[in-house]
């Protein structure tokens, strides 16, 4: 049995869905409704709105909408069910036990508490005579006993039964394990331990769950760090490293590193605002996540070509969310950790000088486009002039615009205002361009060409847009609704997905619930909540809803009447003679 009905109206009363949405997205009042900058794509002006009044959320910008427990399962990145039980938990409430035992919930809990033995597992290890090399291994790394501890290090033995047998002593199924990334499956299909004769290091999500692991090896044998691979609780495109830790030292800003080792190094000095990605390249998801604890990221990767390249891509993921950037490049090709080691007493304030002298991204690329060029030769230097230029008109500040150009023509020694108007005219034409791809995309979404959650509509605009309108009007006008409930049955619909929503509705207001769009968030995905929560707020109330609800049937009947060619070949000939019968009718 689900969660009872009951329970989830009661979690909703008691959750403000303002209030829930302020602790992570800063909203202002706009007449009844909050807005504020989408925390699901990004942008620069407010598309994001919370209706109090109605109970959700909708951003005009990427189409996302929903209810609370929408938005919670999104931005926490969890199932229904955990959403669920967030609000619960933040609402002072218990959710009665249910027997989903198969569920995805269920197996994703059962995954939480076998990475949890398992990291306590493996740190045990490190005080055992076998765990004997990798403690001194840290050690020797100058990790200190506190560090080893908060970061809960450990060490996964050599022979690959140890954890198994462990975890299934605890009660875990070799499946459960298998499907946790703790255990790899053997051709025969038994399990047997993924890390061997590593020092592991675990990686903690925001909640304080153990979601994964990184394994160093202790010699040179590849590959270095051996990581859990993707899970249902663990998504390397999502997660980073230590952000548990530096949410709450960020004040306003975090530093971004390649490595575990780099992470804990700075942690270890005092820097604990020190996150790093998991072996992969920043993506636009980690992005946003950074961009919700801070303002300003200073990316610190290897002064090497592979974490220049590194960094350049960074940049181009992380500017478009706004944050403010700074590189900070470590001197004499090292990572934060060694540096940090190479100076011993000092390492901390070194790097603190590091950091302060950090500059910000646009100098890192106008240093990078002029070490290309000559410019002590005429043509070079123009032809630099004109790249940045180029560059500087990508940036949307026009302080920050007006800085550099000051800058390049005082370094340059070329006329302030020639500089200016090259840039300005970049400036303009990008906005043109920027201006031109939004209508685009508009006009794009406007002919529904592409509809992946209602497919069938792009084929019917007409039926599928009098029934969404009929939605709205339905959501919008509880006793209207009772009477078409009872005239009007599901398969009038001609589109399945809004047939879908129309029969939800439907069932449940025979059932004596309610059927507004924070009642049926169970039932639908997160996207096709974003979409009916678009068709609530895309249709103003009506004023006479009857009226209207009975010539939106008229157009479904008149639609469903209107044969495609296609139809008609297909049909046999007495349909096709009662269809032309009844067209010649309706034309008279
Ligand atoms: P580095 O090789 O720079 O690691 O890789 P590091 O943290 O400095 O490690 P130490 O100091 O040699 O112990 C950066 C990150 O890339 C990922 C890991 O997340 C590592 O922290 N990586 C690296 C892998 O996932 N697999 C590898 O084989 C190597
Ligand atoms: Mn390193």
């Amino acid at each position: 049995m689900p969660i009872p009905e009951e329970f989830i109206r009661d979690l909703k009363m008691r959750c403000d869905i303002a209030e829930v949405i302020s602790s992570y997205v800063n909203l202002k009042k706009a007449g009844h409704n909050l807005m504020g900058l989408c925390p699901f794509h990004n942008e620069k002006s407010p598309s994001f709105s919370v209706s109090p009044e109605n109970g959700f959320f909708h951003c005009f910008g990427c189409g996302a909408g929903g209810d609370v427990i929408t938005f919670i399962k999104r931005i926490e990145n969890l199932d229904y069910v955990e959403a669920v039980k967030l609000l619960a938990q933040r609402a002072g409430m218990t959710v009665p036990d249910d027997d989903r035992s198969k569920g995805m919930s269920q197996l994703r809990s059962r995954i939480y508490e076998a990475n949890r033995e398992a990291a306590r597992f493996y740190h045990k290890q490190l005080y055992t005579p076998e765990g004997r090399e990798a403690l001194e291994y840290l050690r020797k790394r100058q990790l200190t006993e506190k560090t080893i501890i908060h970061f809960g290090l450990g060490y996964s033995p050599k022979s690959r039964f140890e954890l198994v047998n462990y975890l299934k002593s605890k009660g875990f199924s070799g499946t459960e394990l298998i499907q946790a990334n703790l255990a790899n499956e053997s051709k025969r299909g038994n399990p047997f331990d993924r890390f061997s004769d590593r020092v592991m290091f675990p990686i903690i999500d925001l909640r304080g769950n153990v979601i994964g692991f990184g394994g160093r090896i202790m010699s040179d044998i590849k590959p270095k760090y051996l990581n859990t691979s993707d899970t249902p609780v663990f998504n390397k495109s999502r997660n980073l490293f230590a952000l548990q830790f530096a949410k709450n030292k960020a004040d306003g800003q975090l530093i971004l590193v390649e490595g575990y080792m780099d992470v804990i190094a700075l942690h270890q000095a005092g820097f604990e605002n020190a996150v790093a990605t998991l072996g992969t390249a920043l993506t636009q998801e980690q992005a946003l996540t950074i961009k919700r604890y801070c303002d300003e990221v200073v990316i610190c990767y290897d002064a090497d070509e592979a974490g220049q390249k590194a960094t350049a891509r960074a940049i181009s993921i992380l500017r478009p969310t706004g944050l403010n950037i700074k590189i900070l490049t470590v001197p004499s090709g090292k990572d934060p950790d060694e540096y940090i080691k190479s100076y011993g007493d000092q390492g901390a304030a070194r790097f603190r000088m590091l950091l302060e002298k950090s500059g910000n991204d646009v100098e890192f690329r106008l240093q990078k486009l002029r070490s290309r060029y000559n410019t002590e030769i005429t043509e070079q230097r123009v032809e630099f002039l004109t790249e940045a230029a180029k560059m500087i008109a990508t940036l949307d500040n026009s302080i920050e615009r007006d800085v550099y150009i000051s800058k390049l023509s005082e370094e340059l020694n070329v006329e302030k205002s020639a500089v200016k108007q090259q840039v300005s005219r970049y400036f303009k034409y990008n906005s043109r361009e920027a201006s031109k791809k939004e209508q685009r995309e508009i006009q794009y979404r406007l002919s529904a060409r592409d509809d992946r959650i209602n497919t069938e509509k792009p084929n019917n605009l007409r039926a599928a847009n009098a029934e969404e309108a009929l939605i709205a009007l339905l959501m919008k006008n509880a006793d209207v609704a009772q009477n078409i409930f009872r005239i009007l049955p599901p398969e009038k619909f001609i589109t399945s997905f809004d047939r879908k929503v129309y029969e939800t509705i439907k069932s449940r207001a025979e059932k004596g619930f309610d059927f507004t769009v924070t009642d049926i968030s169970g039932e639908f995905s997160d996207e096709e909540m974003s979409r009916i929560t678009k068709i609530l707020v895309s249709h103003p109330r009506e004023n006479d809803p009857q009226t209207a609800a009975d010539d939106y049937i008229k157009v479904l009947e008149e639609e469903a009447e209107k044969m495609t060619e296609d139809e008609i070949a297909r049909s046999d000939p007495e349909t096709l003679m009662e269809q032309l019968r009844k067209m010649k009718e309706k034309k008279k």
